[in-house]
């Protein structure tokens, strides 16, 4: 089937076995390697990407599910080489150690904020649930997500309270 998405601003169209996983396709086709698979079976979180502007696990979409949509892959979040205050959190407050998740992570969270843009610690750890990391422990993420959530806040900037 010929179907075109539009992944981090620009737009594909590829033909594609109905039974192609969007990740996959993300992958092998489109070239989007940051986005990466820890399980395959929906479990890991590490496939996360934005489809429309929510969270998916990408291993669970088919790609032609995503025709005519818009999808956000890590590599679509820095700007200008600026990175995403979410991605910046993240390296600020050691929030990863081997990184796989952290791709799945980042975007499940930029995705939380959006939901609930000041998360108590029982929020972050709800609201990533869906993700797993072998490496960290969970509470470097947990900081991360909340201090993006601090320098995300209208009127904030580096100087701003954290
Ligand atoms: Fe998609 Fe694990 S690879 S949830
Ligand atoms: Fe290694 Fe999360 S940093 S799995």
């Amino acid at each position: 089937m010929r179907i075109t998405v539009t992944v981090d601003g620009t737009s594909y169209t590829d033909d594609v076995e109905p039974r192609t996983l969007l990740v996959h396709h993300l992958r092998e086709r489109v070239g989007k390697v940051g986005t990466v698979v820890g399980c395959d079976t929906s479990n890991c979180g590490a496939c996360t990407v934005h489809l429309d502007g929510h969270s998916v696990k990408s291993c669970s979409v088919l790609a032609v599910q995503a025709d005519g949509c818009e999808v956000t892959t890590i590599e679509g979040l820095a700007r200008d080489g600026e990175l995403h205050p979410v991605q910046k959190a993240f390296h600020e407050n050691h929030a990863l150690q081997c990184g796989f998740c952290t791709p799945g992570m980042i975007m499940q969270s930029i995705d939380l904020l959006a939901d609930n843009p000041d998360p108590d610690e029982q929020a972050v750890r709800e609201g990533l649930e869906g993700n797993l990391c072998r490496c960290t422990g969970y509470q470097n993420i947990v900081r991360a997500v909340r201090d993006a959530a601090h320098q995300m806040r209208p009127g904030a900037g580096p100087e701003a309270e954290r």
